[in-house]
């Protein structure tokens, strides 16, 4: 059995309809560390995670990035979404000329083994470790430091262009309605039109590939 670790319906409903075997919603809200690296945030997630469920789990980080603000909101879109709320975020896009947009997607599974290598990344948490000398992290005895080691996240990203636009469709959720990618907002896309041009597909479809190995 394959946990969706997420507090978001909507990203569950959307890899059901992606991946071939059972995905059960574990509807835990892990905290999010502060980075602009989305693989970094959905690492430690998937760590926390897993670390919570005993069970292997996958999480997912998105967000919306914006070319003629230098890519705002990305890493930080559920923060914006929360405080600014989506309509202010297309009143801010309207002024600007260049209305190109992308989402990105960064679906993290962790299952407590070692990953065979493949193209698609995997996390370590060197992070934790890169402010210890070498000799010092080879000495390291701490229960701490020796868990973290143990627990490599595999990473899948897919990526989506698109353009922003006044808000239209009933469906999807977050920033679905100001988002459109060939005429069509991803809220006016069912489920399964959304999955198959999404950041959030393209990553499913990498990730089912791979786990379907496993
Ligand atoms: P997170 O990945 O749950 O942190 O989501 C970041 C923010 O992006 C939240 O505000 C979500 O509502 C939004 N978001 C994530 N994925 C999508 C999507 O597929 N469509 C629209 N908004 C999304």
């Amino acid at each position: 059995m394959l946990r969706f670790v997420t507090t978001n319906e909507g990203k569950v409903r959307e890899a059901r309809e992606y991946l071939p075997e059972p995905v059960e919603q574990l509807d835990f809200d892990y905290a999010e560390i502060q980075s602009d690296d989305m693989g970094a945030i959905a690492a430690e997630g998937a760590r926390e995670a897993y670390r919570y469920a005993g069970e292997p789990v996958i999480v997912d980080d998105a967000g919306l990035f914006i070319d003629a603000v230098d890519g705002f909101p990305g890493p930080y879109s559920s923060y914006v979404e929360d405080t600014l709320g989506v309509e202010r975020v297309w009143e801010l896009a309207k002024r600007e000329d260049d209305r190109r947009a992308s989402f990105r997607a960064v679906i993290a599974y962790c299952d407590g083994e070692e990953f065979a290598a493949s193209p698609d990344p995997v996390d370590r948490e060197e992070r934790r470790g890169q402010d210890l000398a070498a000799s010092d992290r080879d000495s390291a005895t701490t229960d701490e430091q020796v868990v973290e080691g143990e627990l490599p996240v595999k990473l899948f990203e897919g990526w989506v262009p698109g353009r922003m636009v006044a808000p239209r469709g009933e469906g999807g959720f977050g920033y679905d309605p100001i988002f459109e990618h060939d005429g069509t907002t991803f809220a006016e896309m069912s489920p399964a039109e959304k999955n198959a041009v999404s950041h959030r597909g393209r990553a499913l479809a990498k990730f089912a590939d791979w786990y379907a190995e496993r």
